[in-house]
């Protein structure tokens, strides 16, 4: 017998009951490959095979057709869409397992491929320099348009509807993505916001949107339906840079979340190492777990052992895992039995089919 292990309790996330806290990090996967980009029976199949997490947040899905970013992403904005994710919602339900939507807007991480010509939506006329993944293939990204104060209000809109549509799916709550340096996490830093209105300048002007969307939002979702991510200590990737104004930034926008109700504040640690970097803050949990009171999941680069040791020093309360979800479909099992965990193929994660989505074995036909 293994030794109890802290991240297969049960933990009440408000009015859910998680049965664990190995909580499915969201992840784009790239096999909404249809016309209406809608989530199909595979997709229902693969988060099936999922729902032992305690909670699943599903991959990045746009709130708009202005949202999209990468090929093939499914959306949450049409009608065959949420019908596509009904299909997945009563999937995981009737295997007894929650999941979330992430509502995603990919900012200036697009391509005029997508937008019939037109530029990328974004804070500022700042080209990220970052690669993006269009129908023809990797293209370089392009100097975005800055929106219009219509244009923003019109995204909080988006943003809003793409919410009510995600809880008439079925999904027992929606994430907002406002990490990895899309569209929210551009308003947040000065690199990629140089805005003179009430979206830029100070701290608080540039974190206004977020506040915007979660007012919006909360008014087709329960408050504590609601989960928000952010990725502080982003560097060098996703066009992102940091600088001094960065982590107090984040320290604001995070202490001004304790106003809300919300269901979880979902952190990653630094993707990169940062240990040189002017300004980053090398460990988020450490930093915010003191700072937010509501539950706290953390993610990056964890496996069993660090994930039980996270929640034991009291620095998070659910962990999320990634890349050991692709590989391994029953992971809070793996975990139970101290199972050896497989290896994920990354040159399967954004390509059509079931290769390397749903042909990944349970332990049980391992074990056969
Ligand atoms: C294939 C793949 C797709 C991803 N797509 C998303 C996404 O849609 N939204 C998001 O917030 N993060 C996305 N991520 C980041 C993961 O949620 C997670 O933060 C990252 O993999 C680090 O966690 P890990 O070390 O447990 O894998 C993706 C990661 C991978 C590997």
């Amino acid at each position: 017998m293994n030794r109890q292990q802290v991240i297969l309790d049960k933990y009440k996330l408000e009015d859910l009951e998680l049965k664990n806290r190995v909580i499915m990090a969201p992840m784009t996967r790239s096999r909404a490959d249809n016309p209406e980009n809608a989530p199909t029976d595979l997709h229902a199949a693969y988060y099936r095979q999922r729902s032992s997490a305690g909670l699943i947040i599903s991959e990045g899905s746009q709130i708009s057709k202005r949202a999209v970013g990468y090929i093939n992403t499914p959306g949450i904005y049409s009608k065959a869409q949420v019908e596509g994710w009904k299909k997945v919602t009563k999937a995981v339900h009737e295997e007894g397992g929650k999941i979330f939507i992430q509502l995603w807007h990919v900012g200036r991480m697009s391509h005029p491929d997508f937008h019939g010509g037109e530029l990328p939506l974004a804070p500022s006329a700042i080209n990220p320099e970052a690669k993006s993944f269009t129908p023809q293939g990797f293209k370089d990204t392009v100097e975005p348009k800055e929106m219009t104060v219509e244009e923003i209000k019109q995204t909080v809109q988006d943003f809003k509807n793409a919410a009510k549509n995600a809880w008439e799916a079925g999904f027992d709550g929606v994430e907002i993505h406002a990490s990895n340096g899309y569209l929210l996490h551009q308003f947040f830093n000065t690199t990629s916001n140089d805005r003179t209105d009430e979206y830029g300048g100070s701290k608080e002007n540039r974190a206004r949107i977020l506040f915007e969307v979660l007012d919006a939002v909360k008014e087709v979702v329960p408050e504590n339906r609601i989960g928000v991510r952010m990725n502080p200590s982003l560097h060098g990737t996703f066009g992102m840079t940091l600088d001094e104004e960065t982590i107090p930034t984040f320290d604001y926008i995070i202490e001004r979340l304790n106003h809300y109700n919300l269901s979880y504040l979902h952190l990653s640690e630094p993707f990169t190492d940062v240990s040189e970097i002017p300004y980053a803050e090398p460990n988020i949990a450490k930093r915010y777990r003191p700072v937010y009171k509501g539950t706290l999941m953390i993610n990056g680069g964890f496996d069993r052992e660090k994930g039980n040791k996270v929640i034991e020093e009291g620095f998070a309360d659910l962990v999320a895992y990634g890349k050991l979800f692709i590989s391994n479909p029953d992971l809070p099992e793996r975990f139970a039995q101290d199972a050896t965990l497989a290896d994920w193929d990354q040159d399967t994660f954004y390509t059509p089919g079931e290769k390397g989505y749903t042909d990944y074995p349970l332990l049980e036909e391992v074990e056969k």
